[in-house]
């Protein structure tokens, strides 16, 4: 029996994509909607291969009200999880107002439209880089709020956003606060394809060792962390996706509002990453010692307690999954 049919925005795309899986696993309808303007339409056979069974797509612009409208007066809509968002803290402070345009305009815009279709089950897409870095971590979900970046700030207002509408109105949200998921659907056939020049550490593993680059630039080894490289919260991007399914789980029952953190709550720096793929996977990633990277800290890694708490979600894949997995992917796709 199905649990009701939930809309996923940007669908296509990274998280989007194992998280219908997740959702279809769980017995949720999903009804996807996505403009493919940072992923591949191949992605919707893909995900329809692996769930054998077809996904209802619609081609669409998350600030398109009407496109949404209609989505919601076509479908019994139940619950909302929106992706869709730009994502690069670089690209964002050269084109901050396209970031605004596309995370606030369009939260606001899905928003409004869930409001008016009655829909009132929220999950939001949010990062740990909302948070002030320089904080020592592992850092809670009440810990110190900045956002350094304009994509930082994006996402904040859509956070407030969020918790002023729930106030005015019956709307129940979770907030997501992501920490570095990485890693790959086991099969291959899905995983994190970027346009263009990948800048974050997993993604330029893979390629470096493909041997499409012919060495990964680690960034600064004077930092105060175990080995002097960076320290993050790496998380399978399948262990993300459950936690999108518990949290709308909880809103659907009796839950008004979440705010957690999505990682598990150990930091690997780059050293032990590249260290692990390499032993993951049977191959070399030849690396140089590179100066600091701008806006980098030395480490964020997440709290995980309120997650546990409050949806009964916990991270379940090591680290060795995350690198067989992403790689495993990398090759499929020819990297
Ligand atoms: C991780 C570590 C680098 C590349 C990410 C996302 C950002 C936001 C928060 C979305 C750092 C080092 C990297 C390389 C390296 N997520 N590195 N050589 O900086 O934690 O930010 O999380 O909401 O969008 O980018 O992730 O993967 O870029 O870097 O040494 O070629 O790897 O310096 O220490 P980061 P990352």
């Amino acid at each position: 029996m199905t649990r009701g049919t939930i809309l996923v925005t940007g669908a296509a795309g990274y998280l989007g994509s194992h998280t219908v899986l997740a959702l279809w696993e769980s017995g949720f309808e999903v009804v996807g909607i996505d403009d493919y303007s940072n992923s591949e339409r191949s992605v919707v056979s893909r995900i329809e291969a692996l769930g054998q069974r077809a996904l209802t797509m619609i081609e669409g612009n998350v600030r398109d009200a009407d496109c949404l409208a209609a989505t919601f007066g076509r479908f019994n809509i139940v619950g909302a999880v929106h992706f869709a968002a730009r994502k690069s803290i670089e690209e964002s402070f050269a084109e901050s107002l396209s970031y605004y345009d596309v995370n606030v305009a369009g939260t606001l815009t899905v928003l409004q439209q869930c409001q008016r279709a009655g829909v009132n089950a929220f999950v939001f897409s949010s990062s740990a880089t909302v948070y002030d870095a320089t904080q020592p971590s592992p850092v809670d979900e009440n810990s110190r709020l900045l956002g350094a970046s304009p994509y930082g700030r994006s996402k904040l207002i859509g956070e407030r956003m969020l918790r002023d509408a729930a106030q005015a109105s019956g709307l129940r949200y979770a907030i997501l606060r992501y920490f570095n998921p990485v890693g790959a659907h086991p099969s291959g056939s899905i995983g994190e394809n970027p346009r263009g020049k990948p800048g974050n550490l997993m993604p330029v593993v893979c390629r470096v060792a493909a041997s499409r680059q012919s060495q990964l630039s680690v960034f600064g080894n004077d930092y105060s962390t175990m080995d002097g490289t960076g320290v993050r919260d790496f998380v399978h991007v399948q262990d993300v996706a459950e936690a999108h399914v518990h949290a709308l789980e909880a809103l659907l029952q009796d839950r008004e509002t979440l705010c957690l953190n999505i990682g598990t709550g150990s930091g690997t720096s780059v050293l032990t990453l590249i260290d692990a793929f390499e032993r993951a996977n049977g191959v070399r990633v030849p690396h140089v010692i590179a100066p600091r990277r701008h806006g980098d800290v030395a480490a964020m890694v997440a709290n995980v307690g309120e997650a546990a708490r409050s949806i009964g979600w916990r991270a379940t894949r090591n680290l060795d999954a995350m690198c067989r997995d992403a790689w495993r992917f990398a090759q499929t796709l020819g990297c």
